[in-house]
Parts: C-alpha cells; sequence; structure tokens
C-alpha cells in the first residue's frame, strides 16, 4: 500500500489548479443512464471513485472512455454512452466500494422500470441509511422490496410525477430524485430538497439533457417530466472541498496561494471562517487568493450545516489548522454521527483535542510534530496531510487510497506550491 512522507515546516507559494468536483462527477455519471445518446463529462477529474463508478456502469452494458487532460489538474474527458443496458443489477462489491452507487437506483428505475440496487451498509463516518432514496422512489410510484441486502424496484408503468417530501436534508437522496423525476409521468415537487452545488451541477446538466425543471439552488425543486432525454456536453463543476481543503493549507501553513479554476462564492461559509483565523481569501480573475503571514492562526468556532452552512467535508482539515492556533476552539459536527476519527491521530501529532458528544474542543498548541499516521476515511486522512505539512519533522500518512477516492494529484499540486511531499510506492 502506498504511503505519504511529508516534511513539515514550509509556507506555501504559487498556484495550484482545482480538480473537477468528484462529487458533481459522480451523479452526473449516473445520470447517463437516463438517455442511451451520449453524455461527454469535460473536467471530469481523474479519481478512484470515478474508476468505481465507471466500473458499476460498464456492469450495466454502459460503454465509458475517459482521456485525461494533458497536465496535473487539466481536467479529463469522459465518454458516456448507456445505449446497449445488459443489466441493472448493482452488485454488492461494487456498491459496498463506494456509497455514491447507490445514485444509479433513480435513473435505473426511471428509464427501465427496474432496478435491483445492494444496500450500502453502514460506513465508517455513520450509519448513512438511505430511507430517504426508498421513500422519494416510493413517492414516485416504485415498488420497493427489500431481498437478501439488496433494494428491489419496480416501476412496471413507469414512474408518476409526485410530492417528494423530505423530512431531513439530503444530498444524495434529493440527486436520486431529481433524476428520477425527470422520466416521470406528469410534474413532482422536491421538497426540502439539498441545495448543495453539486445538486445545481447536476440540474443543469440534466435540463442541458433536455429535463424540465425549476428551483434549483432552492429547498424547492419542481420538475416536469418528459418522454426521453438526449445526450450533452457538460463541464463538471470545480471541486469546492478541495477548494477549501487547500485554502486550510495556507492557513495552517502560512504563505501566499491562488487557487485557479474554481471560485469563492463555493466557499461562501469558510472564508469569514478563514478570516477569524487570520487568513485572507480574496477571489481573482482566476481563482481565489489565499495569504496568511507568519503569526499563529487564531482560534476560532464553527458548526457543520447542509449548504450553504459550513461543510462536513472541511469539518477535518479546519480542526487541523485550529489545532495549531492561539486559543481554544469548539467544533460541532451535525450532519454524520462518526466524523472525529481523525482526532485520535492529530493527537499523536501532539494536537489537544477533547470530545464531547457532537463537538471537539481543540486548545491549539504552537507545534504539531511529525508522526506515522492514518485515518479511515477520504476527509479526515486530508486532515492529517494539512497537519504534516505545518507540523515539525518528518509525517509518514498510510492508507493513502482513501486520499486517491478524492484529491487528483494531490501530491504534485502540494509540491508545485512549495510543500516537502512525496507518495512511497510499495
Ligand atoms: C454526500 O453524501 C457526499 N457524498 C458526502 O461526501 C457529504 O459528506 C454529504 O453529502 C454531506 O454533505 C457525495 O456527494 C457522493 P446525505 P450523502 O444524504 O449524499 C442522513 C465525501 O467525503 N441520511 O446528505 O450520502 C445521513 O446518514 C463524502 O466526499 C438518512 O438518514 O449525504 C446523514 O446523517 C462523505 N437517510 C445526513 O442524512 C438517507 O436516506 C446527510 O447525508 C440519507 C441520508
Amino acid at each position: 500500500m502506498d504511503r505519504i512522507r511529508i516534511k513539515g515546516g514550509k509556507p506555501l507559494k504559487g498556484e495550484i489548479p482545482i480538480s473537477g468536483a468528484k462529487n458533481a462527477a459522480l451523479p452526473l455519471m449516473a445520470a447517463c443512464l437516463l438517455t442511451d445518446k451520449k453524455l461527454t463529462l469535460i473536467n471530469a477529474p481523474w479519481l478512484a471513485d470515478v474508476g468505481f463508478m465507471s466500473e458499476l456502469l460498464r456492469s450495466f452494458g454502459v460503454e465509458t472512455s475517459y482521456v485525461r487532460g494533458p497536465g496535473f489538474g487539466e481536467g479529463g474527458r469522459l465518454d458516456l454512452t448507456a445505449r446497449n443496458i445488459v443489466n441493472t443489477t448493482a452488485d454488492y462489491d461494487l456498491v459496498r466500494k463506494m456509497r455514491a452507487s447507490f445514485l444509479v437506483l433513480g435513473p435505473l428505475l426511471a428509464r427501465f422500470g427496474q432496478a435491483k440496487v445492494s444496500l450500502p451498509g453502514g460506513c465508517a463516518i455513520g450509519a448513512r441509511p438511505v430511507d430517504l432514496h426508498l421513500r422519494a422512489m416510493q413517492a414516485l410510484g416504485a415498488d420497493i422490496q427489500l431481498e437478501e441486502g439488496y433494494v428491489l424496484a419496480s416501476a412496471k408503468g413507469g414512474l408518476t410525477g409526485a410530492l417528494v417530501d423530505f423530512p431531513l436534508v439530503s444530498v444524495g437522496a434529493t440527486e436520486n430524485a431529481l433524476m428520477a423525476a425527470t422520466l416521470a409521468r406528469g410534474k413532482s415537487v422536491i421538497d426540502n430538497a439539498a441545495r448543495e452545488p453539486e445538486i445545481v451541477d447536476l440540474g443543469r446538466c440534466l435540463s442541458a439533457m433536455g429535463a424540465r425543471i425549476s428551483g434549483l439552488g432552492t429547498s424547492c425543486i419542481e420538475i416536469e417530466g418528459v418522454e426521453a432525454l438526449h445526450g450533452t456536453q457538460h463541464a463538471v463543476l470545480p471541486d469546492r472541498i478541495e477548494t477549501g481543503t487547500y485554502a486550510m493549507a495556507a492557513a495552517i501553513c502560512g504563505g501566499d496561494i491562488e487557487l485557479t479554476g474554481t471560485s469563492a462564492d463555493l466557499i461562501g461559509a469558510v472564508i469569514p471562517l478563514l478570516a477569524a483565523t487570520g487568513t485572507a481569501a480574496v477571489s481573482t480573475n482566476l481563482g481565489i487568493s489565499v495569504r496568511r503571514n507568519g503569526v499563529r492562526p487564531t482560534a476560532a468556532d464553527v458548526s457543520t450545516e447542509p449548504f450553504p452552512g459550513f461543510p462536513t467535508d472541511l469539518q477535518a482539515q479546519f480542526m487541523a489548522v485550529v489545532a495549531t492556533a492561539e486559543g481554544r476552539s469548539h467544533i460541532k459536527e451535525t450532519i454524520f454521527e462518526n466524523r472525529f476519527m481523525h482526532v485520535p491521530e492529530l493527537l499523536r501529532m501532539g494536537a489537544d483535542i477533547q470530545v464531547q458528544g457532537d463537538t471537539a474542543i481543540i486548545q491549539g498548541v504552537e507545534y504539531l510534530k511529525g508522526a506515522p499516521v492514518m485515518a479511515t476515511d477520504l476527509r479526515g486522512s486530508s486532515s492529517l496531510v494539512l497537519a504534516g505539512l505545518a507540523a515539525e519533522g518528518e509525517t509518514i500518512i498510510n492508507r493513502v487510497y482513501h486520499l486517491d477516492r478524492g484529491f487528483e494529484c494531490l501530491e504534485e499540486k502540494l509540491s508545485a506550491a512549495g510543500a516537502e511531499i512525496e507518495r512511497l510506492k510499495e
């Protein structure tokens, strides 16, 4: 298994290009199942999760082709054609590797009137049930049975437009409902919809494929079903979590970097928080400039929220930043019940953190110290990279495959900005 070695203590300088968003690319890929015409995604990131989703789509008979961009961080082109679908079963082995696989349920059901999708099971950050996805499909007229770990969904005469009213905000369930409703008969309304930029991006792509959608980016999305969708070419939204992660890298290391190919409105809740720690982030023509001088960051409190609030996917990274701050910070995790797995690893690097229920209390220390560490999820691993970049001495990050799921060319991008970071291949 590959590892990453970091020699910490260097300020960052230069440009970091931001890739297309993993969490936009995955639902966009599932959307190819809604049409027999070609869907082309440009600015598509080269990530392990994109590979898993391609594998799943190929198991249905989708033709896939990925051509990498010319340089690191320059997005690739992904062509997907779901013309000859030979199978509508998403196997356990593929779904358990990546929960986002469950996003094929809505499109398969809408276009083929049937789908058999493995239940994903729990994962490291929480139980993550799929009841809201199933509730949405039932509202649209599907019959749902659970058998031997699989969801058996059918809608023989097709789906019917309806009110899908979510009791809590779910990104994935909103995406599944939105995709399914595009081909349902009549009008659907998704109430208490998630408002994440990735949902707006999906909705824009579906609209370019011929779907009739209004209310994107609000908590009430309306969809007028159409008979069929067609192909299109769509550019994947920049990754706001990668953007926020590198902005926080500048916050913890100090320095002056420009994040290119992204925009400040994607991290609206992050910018004032960075400012509170003493890091300035401002829009530029190319993206965002992030700067912090040599003084230690200042402590700040935050609570994770659905968009437009502070994202849970940046909670671990922000914890690394305030671990070295002057003063005491509080971070409350409201989305997932077990998303503090990076804490014991940060403690091994000399951080002073106590977890009380859903809140971590972080007393900033002057220096973190390099150590061998590992995390059990993607964003937690990236917080250890940030801690390693700022720490005295050497940090070895184990289980790099977590990082490969969501950060394209991580070592190349950080090295180009002056960090001493390399991958140890095994
Ligand atoms: C998406 O997951 C992201 N994944 C996650 O990113 C992100 O952390 C999360 O949204 C929250 O922003 C993708 O977009 C592929 P949810 P998702 O449904 O859709 C509960 C990363 O690191 N819930 O919005 O699975 C759930 O347990 C990943 O890139 C139900 O109770 O998240 C959670 O507590 C990790 N029943 C809350 O809702 C359901 O049927 C929000 O989850 C569905 C969800």
